[in-house]
């Protein structure tokens, strides 16, 4: 069996990858901010948001790591210190985790927050250094009346460095700062990540496919159909998933690269989109056209050009001796699915759409097909 994810750990989440296409950009700017501030002496706070899978975390961490690289700025060395307050979110406990970064380790219990600040800052009296603090997944620790957030955009005290905050969350924390801790997150100091659109998840997955993945095991289309199913959440997270899974599909069945159908096989496991009781309710002629669409992808490709399904729904309704459908129908038909969407219509530029490609990602076309073929059949049974 042909390897297809020879470098499958750059495909987890918790790996950084070293370039991050299409937020050049974001990263570029914050970088300098945080470098002309320091280098100034000056801490710099930014609140970065942006929905799942936006990036978000990739961003701070590869700031956070790009930052490192500068060394030292100002006499004092920089350091860049991750938390994620997911289930830390409590002011105490994020702040022992601050402690360790500055190599001070606490029992857990027993000190008031002051009183662990004070042992923070006897840290970085020892330590001197310019910190920076990601605070990742904050949403919890910030609705609930964080004081530690002020606290650290306070102490910067010249002589130890500075301590600089990212705080990091899907939603705009803004409005739970409270009115100290805002001026400190003014519109220079907020960054939202917009959600990636189709074709910046088509790059982002080539280039994480090129890491990751053995040449000649994927190719354009592929990344692309992962895209069209990603694309409505703008999530990364989502489609580097589907990539690995096409990526494991492909693998088991001994396929020498990733093919349409594994991708659907992917997504059908990730999330089981369509029913049997969303199938009982088309139509038959709605089941008519989705079966020779289902029958068409499996023979071939992500896509199949409308002309080209007409012809096989035409030949499907001979074989079924079921009277010809009209264009116009077949058209109301796919519009119909498309709308329940279990198909994709993408009309290329000029011209009608019936020069469309049709495309179905919900389910391995195989699977699709047996179902269909099952009802029909009943279906005709029934009637027979
Ligand atoms: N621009 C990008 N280039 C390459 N990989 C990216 C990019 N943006 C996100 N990713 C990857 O997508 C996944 C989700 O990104 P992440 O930063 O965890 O999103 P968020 O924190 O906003 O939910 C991660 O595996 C990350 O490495
Ligand atoms: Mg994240």
């Amino acid at each position: 069996m042909a390897r297809i994810l020879v470098r499958e750990e750059t495909l987890d989440p918790s790996f950084l990858p070293a370039k991050l296409v299409r937020r050049e950009h974001e990263l570029d700017v914050t970088y300098r901010r945080y470098r002309d501030a320091l280098t100034k002496g000056l801490p710099f706070h930014l609140l970065l948001t942006g929905g799942v899978g936006s990036g978000k975390t990739a961003l701070a961490r590869r700031l956070g790591a790009d930052l490192e690289r500068i060394g030292r700025v100002g006499g004092f060395p920089l350091r860049v210190t991750y938390i994620n307050c997911w289930r830390r979110a409590s002011d105490r406990t994020v702040m022992l985790d601050l402690l360790r970064s500055v190599q001070v380790s606490l029992p857990d219990r027993g000190y008031s927050l002051s009183e662990m600040l004070d042992v923070f800052e006897q840290g970085l009296r020892r330590n001197p250094q310019h910190l920076v603090v990601l605070l990742d997944e904050a949403s919890a620790l910030v609705r609930q009346e964080t004081k530690l957030v002020y606290l650290l955009t306070r102490s910067h005290e010249v002589h130890l460095g500075s301590i600089s905050l990212i705080l990091i969350a899907v939603e705009d924390l803004f409005p739970y700062l409270d009115p100290a801790s805002r001026s400190s997150f003014g519109v220079t100091h907020r960054l939202s990540l917009a959600p990636y659109d189709r074709d910046a998840i088509t790059d982002i997955l080539a280039s994480r496919a090129e890491a990751a993945l053995r040449p000649g095991s994927f190719d354009r289309d592929v990344l692309e159909q992962i895209a069209r199913i990603a694309a409505p959440n703008g999530d990364a997270r989502f489609a580097l998933e589907l990539l690995g899974g096409a990526a494991h599909a492909a693998e088991e069945a001994g396929a020498e690269a990733i093919g349409s159908e594994h991708v659907r096989r992917a997504k059908g496991s990730l999330l089981p989109t369509v029913s049997e009781t969303q199938l009982e309710a088309l139509s038959t002629n709605q089941l008519g056209v989705l079966l020779a669409l289902s029958r068409t992808l499996t023979r071939r490709g992500a896509t199949v050009p409308s002309q080209k399904l007409r012809a096989g729904h035409t030949a499907l309704l001979e074989e079924l001796r079921a009277p010809p459908m009209s264009r116009t129908t077949f058209w109301r038909t796919l519009k119909e699915l498309e709308r329940d969407g279990l198909v994709v219509l993408e009309t290329s530029g000029a011209g009608s759409g019936e020069s469309s490609q049709v495309a179905m990602d919900e389910l391995p076309a195989s699977y699709l097909t047996t179902l269909l073929e099952e009802r029909l059949g009943r279906g005709r049974a029934g009637k027979a």
